[in-house]
C-alpha cells in the first residue's frame, strides 16, 4: 500500500481489492481498539451498497473478529434503503449476514433504522432521537462517532446523499428522509453536518467503474455530494485501489 496526503485527506492506495480489504480491516480494527481503550466503547457507522460486503465477511473471520471487544462495539448506518430489512436491497440485511449474526457482538449493540420502508420522515426521526440518546448527546453538535465508513457512488453520492438533494443544504439535522429521483425511491441518510463531526471518515472506493468519479471528487470544489464531506477535527482517509485510482493524478502529492 502507498500513501499520499492530498488536499481532501489522506490517500491509502491499494494493488487491487484484495489488499484494499485487508488494509481497510487492519483499520477498522486498530480504530476500534484505540475507541474502546480510550472511551470504553467503539461507535461505528457502515456504509451499503457492494463495496463494504467483502470488507465485512473478512471481520467476521477469527484473524480480525477475535481483535475487537464486540462488547463495546456499537454498530449504525451511515444510509439505510427504505425496505423492510429482509429485503435484499437492505444495507442492514447485508452488514447482517456477512458479520453480525457471525460475531458475539449483542444485539442491543446493534441499531438499525426503524419503521423506514412505512414512514421514512418518522424513521429519520426516530433515528436521530435515537443515536443523540445512545451518545448521551445534550446537542446535535456533541454527537461525535469514532468512525464513518462511506462508500462512492458513480456520480458523486455518499451514504444517500445524491446531487441536488436538500439533505446537502445548511441544517442542523443528523439524519434526514431523502427522495432520491435517479432511483424513485425513498433513503434515510446522514448529513453532512453528522458525519463531519466523526473522529475517522474513511471512504472505501474500489474497481474500475469509480475512476472517473475519484479524481472529480478529490479536486477542490464543493459542488459533488462527497465533498460536502471534510471533517472538523477528525481524519479523512481514502482506501482505494489500483482500478479505482488509475486516473488520478498524484504526481504532486506528498507521499508518505
Ligand atoms: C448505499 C450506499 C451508497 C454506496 C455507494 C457505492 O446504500 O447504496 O450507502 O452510498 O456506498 O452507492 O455503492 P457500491 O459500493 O455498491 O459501488
Amino acid at each position: 500500500m502507498k500513501c499520499f496526503q492530498v488536499e481532501r485527506g489522506i490517500i491509502k492506495l491499494c494493488a487491487a481489492a484484495g489488499e484494499l480489504t485487508q488494509t481497510l480491516a487492519q483499520r477498522f480494527v486498530q480504530i476500534a481498539q484505540e475507541s474502546a481503550r480510550q472511551r470504553g466503547r467503539f461507535m461505528v457507522a457502515l456504509s451499503g451498497g457492494s463495496t463494504p460486503k467483502a470488507l465485512f465477511e473478512l471481520l467476521a473471520q477469527a484473524e480480525f473478529a477475535n481483535r475487537i471487544s464486540w462488547h463495546d462495539t456499537h454498530i449504525f448506518w451511515g444510509d439505510e434503503r427504505c425496505v423492510p430489512h429482509q429485503s435484499d436491497q437492505s444495507n442492514y440485511k447485508m452488514a447482517n449476514e456477512a458479520f453480525l449474526s457471525k460475531v458475539p457482538i449483542p444485539a442491543s449493540n446493534i441499531h438499525p433504522t426503524v419503521g423506514q420502508s412505512d414512514n421514512p420522515q418518522r424513521s429519520a426521526e426516530l433515528y436521530e432521537a435515537s443515536i443523540k440518546t445512545i451518545f448521551n448527546a445534550q446537542d446535535s453538535s456533541s454527537v461525535c462517532f469514532d468512525l464513518i465508513l462511506l462508500g462512492l457512488g458513480p456520480e458523486g453520492h455518499t451514504a444517500s446523499l445524491f446531487p441536488g438533494s436538500p439533505a446537502l443544504l445548511p441544517n442542523n439535522c443528523l439524519v434526514m428522509p431523502v427522495y432520491v429521483e435517479a432511483l424513485k425511491a425513498y433513503r434515510i441518510t446522514f448529513t453532512p453536518t453528522l458525519i463531519n463531526q466523526s473522529r475517522h471518515i474513511i471512504f472505501m472506493v474500489s474497481g474500475a467503474g469509480k475512476s472517473d468519479i475519484l479524481p472529480q471528487v478529490l479536486e477542490p470544489g464543493e459542488i459533488l455530494p462527497a465533498q460536502f464531506i471534510y471533517p472538523i477535527q477528525g481524519t479523512l482517509e481514502w482506501f482505494v485501489d489500483e482500478p479505482a485510482a488509475c486516473k488520478l493524478d498524484l504526481t504532486a502529492a506528498s507521499s508518505l
